[in-house]
C-alpha cells in the first residue's frame, strides 16, 4: 500500500483539479459565464440526474415551509420553475414570481406553466433585484445561491424586497465546518459554499433573524430566515436626538 507523501493535503489537491478541469473546459469552448453555461444547460435542465435530486429537495423543503393566506412570494435563480409550480399546486391562492438570469431557463419555465396568471417568471439578477420594497411574503433561494459573487448584497436585497416579519428560505449544499466558506473553482466564476454560522452572520448583518437550520439530503442545507421588525426607539431616546 502507498501512502500519500508527507504534506499531502487532499483538499489542495482536490482544488488543483478542479482548476486543471476548469482549464480544460475552456480548451474544449464551454462557456466561461455563468449565464450561458446555465442557457446551454436549460433545455435539458429537467431531464438530467441532478434535477431529480432538486425536486426531491423541493419536496423536502416543503416540509418546512408555512406561508400566510394568498401569499406573495418570490423565487430567486428559479430555473426552471418546477418549484413555484410545486408551491402553486399546493396553495391555490399562492401568486409567485420566478426570477432567473438565464433566458432558456425562464423559456422552459414559461412553456411548463400551468398556473398562468397566478406564476409569472422574469429576468434579472439576484441583485439588485428590481422589486419594490416589502412586497413578499416569502423568498425562496435552493441552489443557486452558491453562484453569487455578492452573497451580501443578495441577503440585503432580499431583506428589502420582504415584508416585516417575512420569510426566507435557503437551500444550498454547506461545508463540513459551521465556520467555514469553501471557494470551490468549478465552473466558470467557481462556486462557494457557506457554513451555518457564516450564514446566521450574513444573514443578521442585513437585518434577518435565523430560525432554524435543516439537512435535506446529503450537505444541502435549508436555512429558514424571517425579517425582524424595524426597531422602534423609546420616545425619549427620539426625543433627546431632536434636540441634540
Ligand atoms: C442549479 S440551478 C437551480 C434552479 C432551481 N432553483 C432549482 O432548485 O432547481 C441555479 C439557477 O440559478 C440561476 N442563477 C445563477 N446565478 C444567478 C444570478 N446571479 N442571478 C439570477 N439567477 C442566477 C441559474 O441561471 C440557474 O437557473
Amino acid at each position: 500500500m502507498v501512502w500519500p507523501k508527507r504534506g499531502f493535503n487532499a483538499s489542495n489537491s482536490l482544488q488543483s483539479l478542479l482548476t486543471e478541469l476548469k482549464i480544460i473546459g475552456q480548451l474544449m469552448g464551454l462557456p466561461n459565464n455563468k449565464q450561458q453555461l446555465f442557457d446551454l444547460w436549460a433545455p435539458l435542465y429537467d431531464f438530467l440526474f441532478p434535477s431529480v435530486f432538486y425536486q426531491a429537495i423541493h419536496k423536502r423543503m416543503l416540509e418546512y415551509v408555512q406561508l400566510p393566506l394568498c401569499p406573495n412570494v418570490l423565487d430567486i435563480g428559479c430555473g426552471t420553475g418546477r418549484l413555484l409550480d410545486r408551491l402553486a399546486t399546493e396553495h391555490s391562492d399562492l401568486q409567485g414570481t420566478g426570477l432567473d438570469f438565464s433566458a432558456e431557463m425562464l423559456r422552459q419555465a414559461r412553456r411548463a406553466n400551468r398556473h398562468r396568471p397566478r406564476l409569472i417568471f422574469v429576468q434579472g439578477r439576484a441583485a439588485p433585484l428590481r422589486f419594490a420594497d416589502e412586497q413578499f411574503d416569502a423568498v425562496f433561494n435552493t441552489l443557486s445561491f452558491l453562484h453569487y459573487s455578492e452573497p451580501e448584497q443578495v441577503f440585503a436585497e432580499i431583506h428589502r424586497v420582504l415584508r416585516p416579519g417575512g420569510t426566507f428560505y435557503l437551500v444550498d449544499p454547506t461545508t463540513v465546518r459551521p465556520t467555514g466558506i469553501w471557494h470551490v473553482p468549478v465552473s466558470p466564476e467557481g462556486i462557494r459554499l457557506y457554513g451555518a454560522k457564516v450564514r446566521e452572520q450574513m444573514s443578521t448583518q442585513a437585518g434577518f433573524r435565523c430560525l432554524k437550520h435543516q439537512y435535506l439530503l446529503g450537505p444541502n442545507l435549508l436555512t429558514i430566515f424571517t425579517k425582524i421588525l424595524p426597531k422602534v426607539e423609546p420616545f425619549e431616546k427620539n426625543v433627546n436626538r431632536y434636540e441634540a
